[in-house]
């Protein structure tokens, strides 16, 4: 499959199911307090995607089973929303959420603390994964590569002390969650696929504070550090326009 390029119609719907993305997550952001479940969160969220008219983008690709992925301190990505799992403070917890309106879709992450005080070195790693997407979004530009994204994130992140996960990456996205190009959070400068005027890139950096392996527990789902450091992760859905980088899921 060839990367497909959004016309500017496209790119509005898409600005549309971004933004009711951003509304889940900022809500769900608010609820994020010690005591709380991951279940908890998955309720709001499934009833505010519902009550914008949206349906989960999650729920069912490949059987998952929640419209979140909720991942606390060393889980990576994919973690599963369950009443059993009880938010406590200086936790971190990464809350990934997608939906589809329309056909198109929308997809993005943030990683929040748990409570007012986390470690500095926590601080420091959401601080750091953020503004490396932030990097990231920066170099999605019409005649860069998808090389120069990953480069982009990569050299801020390791610049830091920290590591970019390998085994996930961001992805293209449009009428399907997952389309090509697969973009890495490392790379290249001048390497990888080209960027063109209407491509759409889930950019979406996973940080890990110690090195960069991953395993996957029982579940089959959640991605956790190998040597059990914290990691955070955050998305945005983008736009390669020829006024420069939009962010969908403002
Ligand atoms: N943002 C993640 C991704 O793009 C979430 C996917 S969870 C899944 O891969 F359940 F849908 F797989
Ligand atoms: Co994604």
């Amino acid at each position: 499959m060839a990367i497909v390029c959004k016309s500017s119609a496209e790119i509005a719907k898409m600005r549309q199911s971004g933004r009711i993305v951003r509304q889940v997550l900022e809500h769900v952001r608010r609820l994020v307090t010690p005591g709380v479940t991951t279940m908890d969160l998955e309720r709001a969220a499934a009833k505010q995607i519902e009550e914008a008219g949206a349906k989960p983008a999650f729920k069912g690709y490949y059987d998952y089973p929640c419209v979140l992925c909720t991942s606390i301190n060393q889980e990576i990505v994919h973690g599963i929303p369950s009443e059993k799992r009880v938010l406590k403070a200086g936790d971190i917890v990464s809350i990934d959420c997608g939906v589809v309106l329309d056909g198109y879709y929308g997809d993005a992450a943030i990683t929040v603390p748990v409570g007012e005080e986390i470690t500095p070195e926590l601080r420091k790693l959401l601080q750091v994964t953020e503004a490396s997407l932030y990097r990231g979004i920066a170099a999605a530009r019409v005649g860069n590569t998808v090389g120069d994204v990953g480069a982009a994130v990569q050299e801020l992140v390791e610049a830091n002390g920290f590591s970019v996960v390998r085994e996930f990456v961001g992805h293209g996205i449009g009428t399907r969650l997952h389309e090509e190009p697969q973009v890495p959070n490392f790379g290249t400068r001048g390497h990888g696929a080209r960027l063109r005027e209407g491509m759409v890139l889930a950019i979406e950096p996973m940080v890990n504070s110690g090195k960069p392996g991953t395993r996957l527990l029982n579940d089959k789902w959640t991605a956790v550090t190998e040597d059990g450091s914290y990691s955070a992760h955050f998305e945005h859905c983008v736009a390669v326009t020829k006024n420069g980088p939009l962010i969908l899921t403002q």
